[in-house]
Parts: structure tokens; sequence; C-alpha cells
């Protein structure tokens, strides 16, 4: 096993045993059964989640109240958001890939949720240049309310975040860098109306900020993630907190959305 796996397994044992025996087991049934144990064993992913190839019908079948109107008048705000972004990324000096950002489909479903449920906290974990950050910001300021919660490890986050849209938001640089410090800072906020995973998507990172996220999230509250087709992490994460999601095949990866 590589030094950095090893290292995050020995991190994550004492507060998740379950899952580093499961990242463990499975490492060891695919180095002997080679790929086909990913066909030969457990159901088929569209058995444990929906998938999808429309933002508008992912968020729609996740909020059955939403009208059309709504769901129009959304994307016409999400389009002028997204136009600000490409106009500001291309004239930027921007530290991190463009390809990090947050594709467009997914973007119109995370606005159009943090839109529709109006939630009093939203969190996210990687910020990259801020292109997520920015759809949710431009949300909340629409909604009047509410607060954006974004993790990172690196300080050169964000230069996508205009400052009149930095009201409404709340950077936290993890120091240590480690999901331990994550927990403690979330265990210190109101519950969760909106999460968005899109930090290590390692599988046992991916699965356990999942958890604690889950864990900490409203009534009524969404947990998204992007990658969600790197590992199985995200399908477990709603099988454990009893939500069936919606995979979104966007561009160049898949989104999962589901709502409590
Ligand atoms: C894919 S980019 C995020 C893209 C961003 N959501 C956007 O739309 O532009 C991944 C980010 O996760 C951050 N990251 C990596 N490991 C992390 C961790 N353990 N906790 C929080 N952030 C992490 C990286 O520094 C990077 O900024």
């Amino acid at each position: 096993m590589a030094l950095a796996p090893l290292r995050r397994v020995v991190r994550v044992a004492p507060i998740a045993p379950d899952l580093v025996g499961r990242a463990l087991l499975g490492r060891l049934a695919r180095r002997i059964a080679g790929r086909s144990i990913d066909t030969a064993t457990g159901p088929g992913i569209n058995t444990r989640a929906t998938i999808d190839a429309d933002p508008r019908a992912t968020v729609a079948a996740l909020l059955p109240g939403i009208t059309v109107d709504q769901l129009d008048a959304y994307e016409r705000e999400y389009l002028a958001v997204d136009h600000d972004l490409i106009q500001r990324a291309g004239s930027r000096e921007l530290p991190m890939p463009s390809i990090w950002r947050t594709e467009h489909g997914t973007g119109l479903a995370l606005y159009t949720l943090a839109r529709a449920l109006g939630p009093e906290v939203v969190v996210e974990t990687g910020i990259a240049n801020g292109w997520s950050s920015v759809i949710f910001l431009r949300a909340l300021q629409q909604n009047g309310r509410g607060r954006l919660h974004s993790f990172d490890v690196r300080d050169d986050v964000g230069r996508l975040v205009d400052p009149a849209e930095r009201e409404r938001w709340q950077l936290h640089l993890l120091r240590p860098a480690t999901l331990g410090a994550f927990d403690r800072t979330i265990a210190g906020l109101d519950p969760i109306g909106l999460f968005f995973h899109d930090s290590d998507h390692s599988y046992l990172h991916m699965r356990l900020e999942l958890r604690m996220a889950g864990a900490r999230l409203a009534p009524g509250g969404a947990l998204c993630s992007d990658d969600v087709s790197l590992s199985h992490a995200y399908v477990e994460a709603c099988e454990e907190l009893g939500v069936m999601p919606r995979l979104l095949v966007d561009g160049h990866k898949a989104s999962g959305f589901a709502v409590r």
C-alpha cells in the first residue's frame, strides 16, 4: 500500500473502524479477484440510486412541490451567476486548475436546491477558486438569509468570490487538516440545511466526511457530493442515512443529491 493511503487509514481507524475494515477488505478482495469482484458482488448501482442526465429532473424528483415556473426562474438566476463566473475566470489570475470547478448541470442543481430549500446553514468542503462558493453565496443573497461555511486546507482559495458576496461567507482553513477538526467545527454550527462534498475524493475521506455531515443534517436538508462515480462512498453514506440518492451524469463526472 502506498504511503498516503496508509497514513489515511491510521488517521481514520480510531474514529471509524468499520470504514477502515471495509476499505481494507475491498483492497484485499480486488487483489485476489481482480476487477471481476466489482461485477460479481453486490447489487448494481441502479438499484441503489436513480441516475439522471437532466439537473431539472434531479431537483424536481427531490422536491415534488416545486413548480415549472419556479424551476424556470431559478435557472434564469443561475445563468446570470454562471455568466459572471465565466467572465471572472477569464480575467483573474487563478491558482488552481479550472477543471476542478463545479460543472454546469451540477451547479444548476445546487443553486436550485439552495434557493428552494432556503437553508440557514450551507456547508461545503473543497473551495479551490470558489466556483461552487459563488453559486451558493448568490443563492443565499437572493434568499436574504443563511450563511455558507466553506472548508479547505489551502489558504489561496476563493479568488472568484467578490467582496460584495463575502457578507454571508465563513471560510474555515482546516488546521490540522483532519476530519476530526472538521467534525468539531460543524458540531458548533446549527443543523446543516445543505451539504456539498468536493474535497478529498478518496473512499475513506469521502465516506467519513459524508457520515459526519449526514449526522448533522437538518430534517429536510440536502446531502450532495461531486465526483460520486469514483467509489461507492456517496451511495453508502445515503444508505446509512436512509435516503435514496439521485446521481446526475454531468459533463465529465457525476454528482449526487439526496434530501432527507
Ligand atoms: C475539486 S477542488 C474544489 C472545487 C470547488 N468546489 C469549485 O467548484 O471550484 C478540491 C479542493 O479540495 C481541497 N481539499 C483537498 N483535501 C481537502 C481536505 N481534506 N479538506 C478540505 N479541503 C480539501 C483542495 O485544496 C481543493 O481546493
